[in-house]
């Protein structure tokens, strides 16, 4: 039986992935903050609910030593995460330690861990939820891009050591999805010099069309099953749609293009 390990299980992404997988056949190793947020979720003796706090580096360490102890661990899902959008002016010392921690720190933290047992098993595969906000850049979200862009960089670069232990590592990068992400893993900094821009970037931003979780958990479904040498996961039509256009525009097209569509008072 093949096992997935997810972090952020909780709810959105990570609970939609949980479920494909055990529909899948496969064990379903689901970790969150408060593993009470799983009581609703459908009883199998191949899931596996474990208390997991992505900035807490000591319980991710002691948390992969007991559990790979116990299990065998295929597939590592790097996914829980949480946005912010704001001008950096007005963004916090505690805001930016706690985003940085959360998005960066901890797929990286999570990963480190679970290196050695692959290395010694010479095979595994780590996914990491990262975002249209990984590849191109978007108006007031600095501080998630840089996250999101960190960890493709990051990905990118684990790559090459990672393949000459037979380990793989792929990005999934999703655009916008239908979970409740905005109301309950969102953080915002305001700052009344930038206030008109930042209304101008919501009223443009809120035409976005929504993938619903299940549709990219089929995304992660595929880079955990598909046996590519393929670091770049595409999820949603939005996402293909921007990075096609990046790629299109090159750099600074791209920059105008973006200004036009997100800041124009249109
Ligand atoms: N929604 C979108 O439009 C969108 C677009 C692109 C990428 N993404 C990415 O997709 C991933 C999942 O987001 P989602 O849309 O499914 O939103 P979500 O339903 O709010 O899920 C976010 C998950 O991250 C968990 N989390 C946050 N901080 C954590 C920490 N310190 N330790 C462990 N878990 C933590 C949350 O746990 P709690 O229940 O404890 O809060 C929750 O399970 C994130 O990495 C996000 O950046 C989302």
């Amino acid at each position: 039986m093949k096992t997935i390990f997810i972090t952020g299980a909780s709810s959105g992404l990570g609970k939609a992935t949980a479920m494909l997988f055990l529909t899948q056949g496969w064990r379903v190793i689901a970790t969150m903050r408060d593993p009470g947020a799983a009581k609703e979720f459908q009883r199998s003796e191949r899931l596996i609910i474990l208390p997991l706090d992505v900035t807490d580096a000591e319980q991710i360490k002691l948390t992969v030593e007991q559990l790979t102890a116990e299990f065998d661990v295929d597939v590592v899902f790097n996914n829980a995460g949480y946005g912010i959008s704001g001008p950096l002016e007005a963004v916090t010392e505690f805001q930016l330690q706690r985003q940085i921690e959360t998005n960066l720190l901890g797929p990286i933290r999570v990963t480190q861990a679970f290196i050695p047992y692959f290395r010694k098993k010479g095979s595994g595969l780590f996914i990491t939820t990262t975002s249209v906000g990984g590849l191109v850049g978007f108006p007031f979200s600095s501080l998630y891009h840089a996250t999101k862009w960190g960890l493709e960089g990051w990905s990118e670069s684990m790559s090459f050591e990672l393949r000459k232990l037979g380990i793989s590592i792929k990005t999934v990068a999703p655009g916008a999805i239908q979970t409740d992400f905005i109301n309950r893993s969102y953080d915002w900094a305001l700052h009344p010099a930038y206030q008109h821009w930042m209304d101008r970037f919501t009223a443009n931003v809120s035409g976005t069309v929504f993938a619903p979780p299940e549709k990219i958990a089929q995304v992660v479904f595929e880079a955990a099953t598909d046996g590519k040498n393929q670091l770049r996961y595409l999820a949603g039509d939005d996402t293909k749609m921007l990075y096609n256009k990046r790629l299109e525009l090159g750099n600074d097209g791209f920059n105008k293009f973006m200004e036009a569509a997100f800041l124009s008072d249109k």
